[in-house]
């Protein structure tokens, strides 16, 4: 079975070559960390935004959505901190003169150190078999208890560093767990910077009176200042959420890993109003709701899971991701934050205007405090195509490569085949194809031997696709093939629109 970075560059070139993902500008050799999403890569981006807005709007009754500017009012910036603490700290190797993050060195670190406590583990468990005590082991066994040590010194030294923007600590750091650069292998490194991630621009045609602009960082911005619009409007009664779709910028130091971590991204995001003092119970439900929607996908649970925060963003006062095991580790997918009254007591600040709520039950005004969710799009993206992505061996020895994507996310829903190019076939199948195609996705293909047509449709994952044959003609049936069996089944024509909803419908995940 494939894994790891052999897998992850098989991914990349499949993305390409069957139309998902192109590189930004590539016929000028590419804009780095910005992607296209081409004509299937749209369709499933569509598909997965499609699926999280029903889960999270449609299936809420307290949550609605809304679709908020990019550019936004300097201030908001200012307000929420983003202009003075949005910065990563950097560091250079002054031989390889490549800039890398100093936070993600030592994170990498002890990644490496957690890999020998899971390579200890694995050894053992192969040892002992089936009376195996896995915690047992981990709490007794010397090199486990002194790498664990290690790490958590390491978490311990670097999150006080940080706390206190430290940059001289976070240096020596580096220097004292004798971190080099993977380029030059070297230890010569500059001191440690911060670095603000924000794009700025202007607005306005004469620079005289133009004005420093940014594009936002992150969506939920958009969302605190139309808390009050949104409330008012929409008579919403707290607790409530509002939720939103779109895009972010980001001016990444160490941008790489594909759509993993890019310049230009999508987020899906949805602030949850409470009562204060509520917050901790509410920030529990989305923690347990975020986790069952990303199971739903199909996806199996094992490759889910926590990352509790040690070190709390300035607005936090409790904050989880939900990492997800890419070709490349576990890596954060979705952030939890309970984000205090922090966003709207600044924005009421810094704009004079009230942003409260006047509760009838307790009869009382307050800002609300706020549980956020949110979650990448394009790394859902990557998570969802590198579990789909399979190369099988076939019974017959012939080889296939599959998107094992849930139904209901597949670009094309199914594909319209006449088995040859006359008799009547590809008229029949045009009639199939009008029945079906205000319903569901279709494609329809004529060019090829059938079997060629069927590997196309598999590399694009297509759950059904459905051929037109002799027999068609004389009973109206068509085969349905089943993309993961590769299961054949004769239906009417008549019959087919409901079949293939049925086996699509979000219901069946
Ligand atoms: N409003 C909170 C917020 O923006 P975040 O953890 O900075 O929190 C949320 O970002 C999610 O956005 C991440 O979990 C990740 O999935 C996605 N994300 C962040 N930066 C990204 C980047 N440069 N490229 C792709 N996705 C990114």
């Amino acid at each position: 079975m494939l894994k790891g970075e052999d897998l992850f560059k098989k991914i990349i070139a499949h993305a390409k070559e069957y139309g998902f993902i192109f590189q930004s500008s590539e016929i000028y050799d590419g804009l780095s960390a910005v992607y296209d999403y081409g004509q299937n890569g749209c369709a499933l981006k569509n598909n997965i935004k499609d699926y999280w807005w029903k889960s999270m709007v449609q299936y809420h009754e307290n949550i609605v959505g809304i679709d908020s500017a990019i550019f936004m009012h300097p201030t908001v910036w200012k307000a929420s901190g983003h202009v003075d603490a949005f910065n990563d700290p950097l560091i250079d190797n002054k031989d390889s003169k490549k800039r890398y993050r100093a936070d993600v060195l030592i994170e990498d670190h002890m990644a490496k150190l957690e890999e020998k406590i899971g390579k200890e583990v694995e050894k053992a468990a192969k040892r002992f078999g089936d009376s195996f005590d896995e915690k047992m082991f981990r709490e007794t066994n010397p090199r486990v208890l002194a790498n664990q040590e290690k790490i958590d010194a390491i978490r311990t030294r670097f999150v006080a560093a940080l706390d206190k923007n430290d940059l001289k600590d976070i240096k020596t750091l580096i220097e004292e767990l004798e971190i080099t650069c993977p380029i030059s292998g070297s230890r010569n490194w500059t001191d440690v910077r911060q670095f603000n991630l924000m794009f700025s621009t202007q607005m306005g045609s004469l620079s005289e009176d133009a004005n420093l602009i940014y594009l936002r960082p992150e969506t939920a911005q958009g969302i605190f200042v139309n808390y009050l619009n949104v409330q008012k409007t929409g008579r919403m009664k707290i607790p409530f959420g509002i939720a939103q779709i779109g895009k972010a910028f980001r001016n990444e130091i160490v941008a790489r890993q594909f759509v993993f971590r890019m310049r230009e991204f999508e987020q899906m995001e949805m602030q949850f109003f409470v009562r204060p003092g509520e917050e901790k119970q509410w920030y529990d439900f989305w923690k347990e709701e975020r986790m069952k929607w990303h199971k739903s996908l199909g996806i199996p649970g094992e490759l889910f899971r926590f990352h509790d925060h040690d070190k709390l963003a300035h607005y936090a006062n409790a904050a989880a991701d939900i990492e997800f095991m890419f070709p490349f580790g576990y890596k954060e997918l979705e952030g939890i934050h309970s984000r205090t009254d922090f966003d709207l007591a600044a924005h009421q600040k810094f704009s004079g205007k009230k942003l409260q709520y006047f509760d009838p039950e307790t009869n009382e005004s307050y800002v609300p405090y706020v549980v956020e969710t949110s979650i990448g799009l394009d790394r859902t993206f990557l998570a969802v195509l590198s579990h789909a992505y399979k190369e099988e061996t076939l019974e017959d020895g012939s080889q296939r490569v599959v998107l094992n994507l849930p139904p209901m996310l597949a670009p094309v829903k199914a594909a319209v085949l006449p088995l040859m190019k006359k008799d009547g076939l590809p008229e029949k199948a045009r009639e199939l194809m009008d029945k079906l195609k205000y319903d569901l996705m279709c494609r329809y293909e004529e060019k090829d031997a059938i079997g060629r047509r069927y590997r196309r449709q598999d590399a694009i994952g297509t759950p059904y696709c459905l051929t037109i044959d002799h027999q068609t003609l004389e009973d109206n049936t068509v085969t349905i093939r089943e993309r993961d069996t590769m299961k054949q089944e004769r239906i009417h024509m008549d019959n087919v629109k409901q079949v293939v909803l049925e086996r699509i419908s979000y219901r069946k995940g």
